[in-house]
């Protein structure tokens, strides 16, 4: 089965976007701003018609930004952990106690960028609600497309895995960004959750490994970086 991959986003975000025999697969959306530029993208190559299914690695404003916006001009459902839909529904993180961030360079941009709010999202009849490990939408549907739950960045996120090309779409599972070190993701709500979810990627032996922030990169990076997780100390964020 050929499932395409392309990325429309920008520098900061990327937007996957997975052609499917059933239709299009979009990969989180971006910024609360970037609506007009995805759509734009977006629409040289493909209709929104196109679009059946939004698959939303976790509810932050870099992903849900413009999630609401892209709804509206389409019909696709989105596919999420249930911890997502209380976020959306406020438009706001939460930042439970013991989350911080993983370098002071992280901890100088939350500071900078200040706010994370981004507009709610009411779903509707448009969600479809993860429930629990072995629901697994994608492959019901015949698509060799494996949902993993990968939480510790935050309490929601989940991973999206190949299994036929091997291709793992990890969200903020791992990041591989200027600003984060050693594939760490700049934000952990839960280090040893984090830490288990860098054994869960490697156990399904992904070929490569797509972030959200950064270029692909090899799997091998999260074996020779994954000790550094156990002796890492997050810095709280600011209040
Ligand atoms: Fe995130």
């Amino acid at each position: 089965m050929d499932i395409a991959i392309y990325n429309i986003g920008n520098y900061v975000v990327n937007n996957y976007i997975l052609q499917t025999p059933l239709g299009i697969i979009v990969i989180d959306t971006g910024y609360p701003g970037d609506a007009d530029r995805f759509l734009r993208r977006f629409q040289k190559r493909w209709p929104l018609s196109e679009i059946k299914y939004i698959f939303l690695t976790h509810h932050h404003d870099d992903h849900a930004g413009f999630l609401g916006t892209l709804l509206g001009k389409c019909d696709a459902k989105v596919v999420l952990h249930p911890a997502a839909l209380a976020p959306l529904h406020t438009g706001k993180s939460e930042e439970p106690p013991g989350a911080g961030y993983s370098s002071w360079l992280a901890s100088l941009f939350s500071k900078v960028k200040k706010g994370f709010m981004f507009p709610p999202v009411d779903l509707g009849n448009r969600a479809i609600v993860l429930n629990g490990e072995d629901d697994q939408p994608f492959e019901q549907l015949g698509l060799p497309l494996h949902i993993l739950y990968l939480p510790g960045h935050t309490a929601d996120s989940i991973g999206l895995f190949c299994t036929q090309s091997g291709d793992l779409f990890c969200g903020d599972a791992a990041m591989n960004a200027i600003i984060s070190v050693a594939r760490h993701t700049i934000w952990i709500e839960d280090p040893v959750s984090f830490a288990q979810s860098w054994d869960k990627m490697l156990s399904v032996s992904p070929h490569k490994i797509f972030p959200s922030h950064g270029n692909p990169f090899w799997p091998r990076d999260l074996v020779k970086y994954r000790h550094f997780l156990d002796q890492r100390k997050l810095i709280p964020p600011a209040k």
